[in-house]
């Protein structure tokens, strides 16, 4: 059975050999902490998309959209702070050349290097900022320089007085955005939990200052139920508070929502207090006004204080694939199942013909053309044994597994297997759609 650090270990073996995640550009040796999504993969992360979007966008009516572009003027890095804050202390070992942060506990305590050994490793930090810097244009110039976004955030803030006066929203109400960010950590790792080029859920809730602190309790509380409505153990969920000393530098409170990774327990999400610093220095370096005027009353003017949710896509799927491994022991054996939420799983149902002959496997086909004229993801598998074929999608997370057998021919009926429970069901071939859209809801 599966645990601690052997279950990470596994978990990124059953990525690779299922199609969830593989190295990025593995057949060059593989680029540092970059990933891409397989077949499984993009389908599990694109759920997880979805259902952040359903909930925060279509299911409200005081959240907006939108999909800004990556690169931005180079004035906006300036003005949110991160051309000058957004650092982080970094050493480099005098024998063996790693670095590493300097804040991390065991190098600021022991000044010993962790890969090579050597003693009084490091000397001084420097500090060394996380964005990446491309040149825009033929001429690789400072003048030229901008940066890959490093949070999806400013492209809302800079957009905010684009979306108020385009939609009929009144403050308060938020803008939400899907998109890439990109960090050069200096120690990036743990699979996909901390990479260099990841995807981040943000949306940014302007609201009247005074009202901010009832707001940040609001979302707080919001998007903990968000997380546990993925399927997620509650037990291993909890609120991490940042300490003043640990706030970023544009935040007057902060909290995390921390999953217990196999490697310990690690923030998935941030929900910050950004008071009206990013649209006040926006309004301060850009000259335009970004001040919002109550409609009622037209004397009172006020930059917006904004509360923040900011998940990372790529980290919560990784929470949520996490949470879902494990071993079981069925009939003398170890079967290993994805415990995915259907309404997360990529395949949704297997169509499994229990023999290659008697008109069985022209029965599956047409179910599984039902299955796709509704867009309901499906697997058709006609090869091997039914227990393997049951054992590889438990392993891929699928839900139901629909076996049509000698039965079937005398009275209609397939049956269906319930990953989870291990129950199964007779039911009408006709039925089998609506059963499977019922439970992935
Ligand atoms: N706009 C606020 C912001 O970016 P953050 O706490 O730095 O706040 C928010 O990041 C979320 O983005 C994190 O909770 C995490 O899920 C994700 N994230 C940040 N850095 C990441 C990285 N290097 N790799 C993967 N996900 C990351």
């Amino acid at each position: 059975m599966a645990n601690g650090s052997d279950l990470m270990e596994k978990l990124v073996s059953l990525c690779k050999r299922r199609g969830f995640i593989f190295q990025s550009s593995e057949i060059y040796g593989g680029t540092g902490s970059v990933w891409d999504y397989g077949p499984l993969g993009v389908e599990l992360k694109r759920n997880v998309k979805d259902a952040w979007w359903r909930s925060m966008v279509h299911e409200r009516d005081d959240v907006e959209g939108i999909d800004a572009a990556i690169l931005m003027h180079p004035r906006v890095w300036e003005a949110s702070g991160h051309v000058d804050g957004f650092t982080d202390p970094l050493v480099e070992c005098r024998n063996c050349h790693r670095r590493f942060r300097a804040d991390n506990p065991d190098i600021r305590w022991t000044n010993q290097c962790p890969v090579c050994g050597t003693k009084e490793a490091f000397g001084e930090p420097r500090m060394f900022n996380l964005m990446f810097k491309t040149f825009m244009g033929p001429v690789e110039s400072q003048a030229a320089v901008v940066y890959l976004r490093p949070e999806t955030a400013q492209g809302i803030f800079v957009n905010f007085q684009n979306v108020l006066t385009s939609t009929r929203q009144r403050i308060p109400f938020g803008i939400a955005q899907i998109g890439k960010a990109f960090r050069n950590e200096i120690t990036p790792g743990n699979f996909t939990f901390r990479t260099r080029e990841f995807e981040q859920m943000e949306m940014q809730f302007f609201v009247e200052p005074g009202t901010d602190d009832e707001w940040f309790e609001y979302w707080k509380t919001s998007r903990m139920e968000w997380v546990k409505s993925l399927g997620i153990r509650p037990e291993k969920l909890r609120f991490h508070e940042h300490a003043p000393e640990d706030l970023a530098h544009y935040a007057k409170k902060a909290y995390d929502i921390e999953y217990e990774f196999p490697f310990g327990w690690n923030e998935i999400e941030g929900i910050h207090n950004r008071t009206d610093f990013d649209l006040g220095r926006h309004q301060e370096y850009s000259g335009k006004k970004l001040e919002y005027v109550d409609p009622v009353d037209r004397d009172k003017r006020y930059i917006p204080y904004v509360v923040e949710t900011s998940i990372g896509a790529d980290r919560v799927t990784l929470a949520v694939l996490a949470d879902a491994y494990r071993e079981e022991e069925v009939e003398g054996e170890v079967r290993v199942v994805l415990g995915l939420h259907p309404r997360l799983a990529p395949i949704k149902v297997a169509v499994l013909p229990l023999v290659k002959k008697d008109g069985l496997p022209e029965i599956a086909e047409q179910i599984q053309r039902e299955l796709r004229r509704s867009a309901i993801p499906s697997f058709y598998d006609d090869s091997g044994s039914i227990g393997k074929r049951y054992r590889r999608q438990d392993e891929a997370g699928t839900p139901f597994a629909v076996t049509v057998d000698g039965q079937t021919l005398e009275d209609g009926t397939v049956t269906i297997r319930d990953r989870d429970t291990l129950r199964q069901e007779r039911i009408d071939q006709s039925r089998v759609v609506e059963y499977v859209r019922e439970r992935i809801r």
